[in-house]
């Protein structure tokens, strides 16, 4: 469980999140709204890449702020760009660096990154060069390695916006599959089909938070 807790961001003089307060509970949360409504600045206040100004951000009980560590081991973060997640050559070697934090030996590691790939279809690329991968590919092989440790919590920021038609939708099948908590920020109605709750932002506040088919309409109407 995810409190946010009236919670102020300016960057560079500007309020980018104003007064913002939101309990997020429910296993599939959409984020949607316009290009600098403020959604990727919330997104990354959840795990504590951002910290407020004002208020506080707390996951089951732990303040972004003062408990970095014990956050991001429950909250994982999926940026919309594969190039800023993957940074060690190999497919395998860079899913083993998600475990670093857990300090298991090295057998164990191996079993685990094993397990994973096999998990997410990836097997048959474990020693291919992460860097040269398409990117659909590429973004299955970042969200693997997100997912490694387990986190109780994925955020993701428009995790589909760089792929064609065909790897968005294998990504979010991808997404929609996992047993974990999802938060996803998308300019893509169509995958928040199924979805418990959606939050539509506008500049830096809650516009609307409610059922996908509430808030969705509630949404595209304001775009008309
Ligand atoms: N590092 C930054 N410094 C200054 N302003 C920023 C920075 N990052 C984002 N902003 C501004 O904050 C606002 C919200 O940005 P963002 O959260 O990225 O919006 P969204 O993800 O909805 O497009 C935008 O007006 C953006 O220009
Ligand atoms: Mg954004």
């Amino acid at each position: 469980m995810i409190s946010v807790d009236h919670v102020t961001v300016r960057l560079q003089g500007r309020v980018v999140l104003d007064d913002v307060a939101l309990s997020l509970t429910e296993r599939r949360i959409g984020v949607i709204g316009d290009n600098g409504s403020g959604k990727s600045t919330l997104a990354k206040l959840l795990n504590g890449l951002l910290l407020p100004d004002e208020g506080t951000v707390t996951v089951d009980g732990f303040d972004t702020r003062s408990h970095g560590k014990e956050v991001r081991s429950r909250v994982g973060f999926l940026f919309q760009n594969p190039d800023n997640q993957i940074v060690m050559p190999t497919v395998a070697e860079d899913l083993a660096l998600g475990l670093k934090p857990l300090r298991l030996e090295a057998e164990r590691v191996r079993q685990c990154v094993s397990e994973t790939l096999e998990r997410f279809a990836l097997s048959h690329m474990a020693d291919r060069s992460a860097h040269l991968l398409s990117g659909g590919e590429k973004q299955l092989v970042a969200l693997a390695g997100v997912m490694i440790s387990e986190p109780d919590i994925l955020v993701c920021d428009e995790p589909t916006t760089l792929l064609d038609r065909r790897n968005a939708a294998l990504v979010m099948k991808t997404i929609a599959g996992l047993s974990c908590m999802v938060i996803t920020v998308t300019h893509h109605v169509e995958h928040l089909d199924g979805f418990d709750r959606v939050l539509v932002i506008d500049e830096g506040r809650v516009a609307h938070d409610g059922t996908p088919d509430q808030a969705i309409p509630s949404y595209l109407e304001s775009l008309s």
